[in-house]
């Protein structure tokens, strides 16, 4: 039997964080074992905020290292950039006249925009761009190509799966078959939240986060800079409330873990130690992923025939689909 289809996309934004690494990429790449998988870098959802050419091309790379660097193996996997392949564009115009402008005007993302614009006594549509307003338009096109089933994403695009569902449901009905598949979420909720240096969650827009990819010197730094009570040494601790416990739960074997909460619950262990401890187990982890990482952002070539090898695969696939919809809807 085949196996089904997961696809995600990610935008080239650049630094990511332990909370994206536990989040989205280990997910991400546990998910390629059983499913095939077609992973994607969003340039032209990028495009809408980002306009210097210099900064999306090396963003772009960033991102492809970096999935190669998780271990996601190019062959097994389709790894791709966005802009790379047609048929999703013209997809999306196909998608666009199923779309209500109305649904659009309920995407969070708009709507917290032209919040912000009314707040600040702007025009209501202030920087906002055709790109922003469709964005989910956009989005479901990547989905719906593939005949995706399902899609790993952040609770923060769960909106936009539901108006993907929305969008292939109401063509479906047109048409009295199933044109397009209809797609699932699959909303990482365990690890959704991921302690930030201050406690909070882990957000860029906290600035709170401890980037992947910090050489040894600058993570051990940053470590030593999470936010602690004023405890004393002698004084027994809660590994359940503190940060630096539930950073190090993420890394450590069952093992380390136990030691460690006992260190807590006995007393005479000081912040220093645990951070110290949260370091090592988070070195181990990361410097094999830094380290393969920096290796191929030098590798330009290699990155560059990985994407044009998964972009000539997944354009295969999806013109085929847009051969058979041009079809079904009496373009052709
Ligand atoms: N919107 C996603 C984000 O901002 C990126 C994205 C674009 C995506 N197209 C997608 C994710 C398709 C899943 C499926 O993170």
């Amino acid at each position: 039997m085949a196996k089904k289809i997961a696809l995600t996309g990610i935008k080239p934004t650049g630094t990511p964080h332990i909370g994206n690494y536990f989040g989205m990429y280990k997910p991400a790449i546990e998910l390629a074992k059983e499913y095939d998988t077609r992973y994607f870098i969003a340039d032209y959802h990028g495009l809408n905020s980002m306009k210097d050419p210099e900064k999306i091309r090396e963003l772009t790379y960033e991102a492809a290292a970096i999935w190669l660097a998780m271990g996601l193996n190019p062959k097994e996997s389709i790894l791709y950039k966005q802009s790379a392949v047609q048929g999703t564009f013209e997809l999306a115009i196909f998608l666009s006249a199923f779309t209500s402008k109305g649904l659009m005007n309920r995407a969070h993302s708009y709507k917290a925009r032209v919040q912000e614009n009314l707040e600040f006594g702007k025009d209501p549509d202030d920087g906002v761009n055709m790109g922003l307003f469709t964005y989910p338009v956009l989005m479901a096109a990547d989905i719906l190509q593939f005949d995706s089933d399902v899609v790993p994403v952040g609770k923060d695009q769960k909106q936009h799966l539901e108006m993907t569902i929305d969008i292939a449901q109401s063509i479906n009905h047109n048409y009295k078959k199933e044109l397009l598949k209809i797609p699932k979420a699959l909303i990482q909720e365990s690890t959704g939240y991921i302690t930030g240096l201050d406690g909070r969650k882990m957000s860029k827009s906290y600035n709170n986060t401890i980037p992947l990819f910090l050489p040894e010197k600058k993570l051990r730094k940053l470590i030593m800079k999470i936010v602690t009570n004023s405890q004393t040494l002698e004084e027994i601790k809660d590994p359940k409330t503190c940060s630096i416990f539930s950073l190090y739960k993420l890394f450590a074997n069952k093992h380390q873990i136990a030691e460690l909460e006992s260190k807590y619950l006995t007393g005479g262990m000081g912040w220093g130690y645990a951070k110290q401890e949260l370091f090592e187990v988070m070195n181990d982890t990361l410097s094999p992923i830094r380290d393969e990482y920096s290796r191929l952002i030098e590798n330009k070539d290699y990155i560059d025939q990985v994407l044009k090898d998964g972009a000539e695969r997944a354009s295969i696939i999806v013109s085929e689909k847009m051969n058979f919809i041009r079809k079904e809807i009496g373009l052709e």
